[in-house]
């Protein structure tokens, strides 16, 4: 009985679930699943919703679904193909993930966070995350890219409440989370490959519904540039963990009440596959341009 009980307190407690050991073990399983040919990758990326293109431009990949992954639950919202990608990006190695956990799937803030635990537990050291959003800023429109250069957490969780994980800072600063070298060398990408980016304030917010228009211009008081419902926790953890962090948001629709027009999944997911090409010279010129 006591064995059975600690064990279930174990597996439920988010800390042990989704913590350091927790990514160790993931690590060692795709370091063994991709075999001789793992090198330490130069960075990990998370690629958002309709970004998941880019998993095509990787060479030599190993792909393994999130379900053979220790730790991953199985991603559930449309669009996300749910896998692991080891290969190389411009010839550079590199670890990708085609999908994410959000917590409006009901996922824990510590378990949205996990894959960039467990991108550091192989070894990388600089977090590359893309997500669809929408634009606050009046100016913005579908199929812009903004290069995040702060973000506001209004989801009222955090990734690191419980206990310390060892290797992470109890109280990270958070004065530049966004690293302003790798944020140059974006703005030096983009002018290369001709792509424009904007720079501004990402926030995130729960989800799963859209924003009211209120909360639009609430959001616009703010300083908010673009809305969505992710990378906020795995920025977190990446700078608890000491990761330099850069991430892109691929405006797919002006925000709620800014038009007349409203807000669908489809129309995301379609604004993200126009802006794909973009979004993939774009990190693909970053990823050669990493030290
Ligand atoms: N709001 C929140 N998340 C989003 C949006 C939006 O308008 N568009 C894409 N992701």
């Amino acid at each position: 009985m006591t064995g059975r009980a600690f064990e279930t307190a174990d597996f439920a407690s988010p800390e042990v679930g989704y913590g350091a050991a927790a990514a160790r073990t993931a690590a060692d399983h795709i370091r063994q699943h991709v075999g001789s040919d793992f090198a330490t990758p130069v960075c990990g990326i998370v690629l958002g919703s309709g970004l998941g293109g880019l998993a095509e431009r990787i060479a030599n990949p190993v792909r393994i679904p999130f379900s053979h992954i220790p730790g991953f639950p199985v991603a559930t919202v449309a669009g996300h193909a749910g896998q692991l990608l080891v290969g190389t990006l411009a010839k550079r190695p590199v670890v990708a993930l085609a999908g994410r956990f959000h917590m409006y799937e009901g996922h824990d803030a510590a378990l949205a966070a996990f894959p960039v635990r467990v991108l550091h537990a192989l070894g990388a050291p600089v977090y590359v995350a893309s997500n669809a959003a929408g634009g606050v800023r009046r100016t913005f429109s579908a199929g812009d890219l903004m290069c995040i250069v702060d973000h506001i957490n209004l989801m009222y969780r955090n990734p690191l409440i419980g206990g310390v994980e060892p290797g992470d800072e109890r109280f990270p600063d958070m004065s530049d989370p966004y690293d302003p070298a790798l944020r140059a060398l974006l703005r030096e990408s983009a002018a290369t490959v001709g792509v424009a980016l904007h720079e501004g304030v990402y926030c995130g917010l729960l989800g799963p519904t859209y924003e009211t228009p209120a909360e639009v211009r609430m959001l616009e008081r703010l300083g908010v540039d673009a809305v969505g419902m992710s990378t906020v926790p795995e920025v977190i953890v990446a700078r608890a963990l000491g990761m330099r962090a850069v991430a892109v948001s691929c405006i797919t629709n002006k925000a709620a009440g800014l038009t007349a027009e409203r807000l669908s999944h489809a129309e995301v997911m379609e604004a993200g596959r126009a802006v794909a090409a973009d979004f993939e010279a774009l990190i693909t010129e970053f990823v050669r341009r990493l030290p």
